[in-house]
């Protein structure tokens, strides 16, 4: 376990905001953090996975705290379907990279997503027409509050876009230690989303004969070009939702704008966010110290030394811009910490 006190948190957030915290604390087994609650050293605390996810606005008066469990191990078969169960600390991109090589497949449209698996489970991630509750089977952790272990199967983890019951119901109650995922031993690509098809022709990949590492390497191929890397200009991915509307309210807007992208769901009509911001003259723009990325406006970035302010201020301005055009109100998916 690692403690440390008035912690620098610039490397724990993608978004490269230079703020810190009271206590930074590092377990990294479910006894450690087991031991934490029981001590009564998790007061006031903030759960974190890799930290791209995240804006900090201020620094963190109170503790940060990150698993760093790890481990893959096979848990069974049955006919071609394999469980694994995962630690919350591994990559979620080294764990797809490892279970490639092991000859077990379905996640590899979600390949380079950052982050870790316990963040996953929380967070739903999704790309590329597939996302983290298709392959989740159980989710298992600790009660902050008493030290108690759970699980949770799928179902009741409420999961829909980028939605969970961790996020909502038990934000800072539960702690994620360990995820189980159901994986395939027969590769069978998704490949409907827009622009994959496409994407492994210019790689000079057959569909008939792609194999799982082609699919792989074409999905980071397509990140690379479209989404800033955090490592090189600070961010955390798609900084709003894509706004699920009514019928009504979609018509509305078709109707002004027959051409506007859209995608029919049980629960509404989900429009690209990031179309809506390039309408609303944003896509590209800087405003002080954090901008709008000209290839995906969808993700705000730090243009250089911004403060969570700088960028929450972008945020709103975007917004304000995309209500009074549309009449919708985007939603940030980042986590702000106020
Ligand atoms: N579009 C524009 N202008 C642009 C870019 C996109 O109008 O400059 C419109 C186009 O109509 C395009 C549509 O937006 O067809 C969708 O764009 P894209 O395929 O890039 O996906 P997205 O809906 O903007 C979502 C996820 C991404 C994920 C991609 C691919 C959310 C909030 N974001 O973005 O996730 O990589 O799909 O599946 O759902 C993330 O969560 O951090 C993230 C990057």
């Amino acid at each position: 376990m690692r403690r440390e006190k008035n912690a620098a948190l610039l490397g724990h957030n993608t978004f490269g905001i230079d703020v810190r915290c009271a206590e930074f604390i590092e377990y990294e087994t479910t006894d450690e953090l087991q031991e934490l609650i029981r001590r009564g050293g998790l007061r006031n605390t903030l759960h974190i996975g890799a930290g791209s996810n995240l804006l900090f606005c201020a620094d963190y008066d109170g503790c940060v705290v990150h698993s760093k469990i790890g481990g893959i191990e096979i848990l069974g078969s049955k006919g071609d379907e394999v469980e694994i169960r995962v630690g919350a600390g591994v990559t979620f991109d080294h764990l797809i990279a490892h279970c490639i090589g092991q000859g077990l497949y379905g996640l590899e449209n979600l390949s380079l997503i950052p982050g870790e698996v316990g963040a996953s489970a929380v967070q739903n991630i999704g790309a590329y027409g597939a996302e983290a509750k298709d392959f989740i089977r159980r989710v298992e952790g600790i009660w902050l509050g008493s030290g108690e272990k759970f699980a949770m199967t799928n179902s009741e983890c409420g999961y829909a876009y980028r939605r969970s019951i961790f996020k909502e119901e038990l934000r800072s109650k539960a702690a994620i230690t360990h995820v189980t995922f159901a994986l395939n031993r027969n590769f069978v690509p998704r490949l409907e989303y827009g622009g994959i098809r496409q994407a492994l022709v210019q790689n000079g990949y057959d569909e008939e004969t792609l194999t799982a590492e082609q699919l792989r390497e074409t999905i980071i191929g397509i990140r690379r070009q479209k989404l800033p890397d955090p490592d090189v200009q600070g961010n955390a991915g798609s900084f709003f939702m894509n706004p699920i509307v009514s019928d009504e309210t979609f018509r509305r807007i078709e109707k002004e704008n027959p051409d506007v992208p859209h995608y029919r769901g049980d629960d509404g009509v989900k429009i690209p966010a990031a179309w809506l911001i390039e309408q609303s003259g944003w896509k590209g723009r800087t405003l002080g110290r954090a901008a709008v990325h000209a290839r995906q406006p969808l993700v705000l970035v730090n243009a250089g030394g911004a403060t969570g302010d700088d960028i929450l201020r972008l945020c709103e301005a975007v917004c304000k811009s995309v209500e009074e055009r549309f009449g919708i109100r985007l939603k940030p998916e980042v986590n702000i910490i106020r």
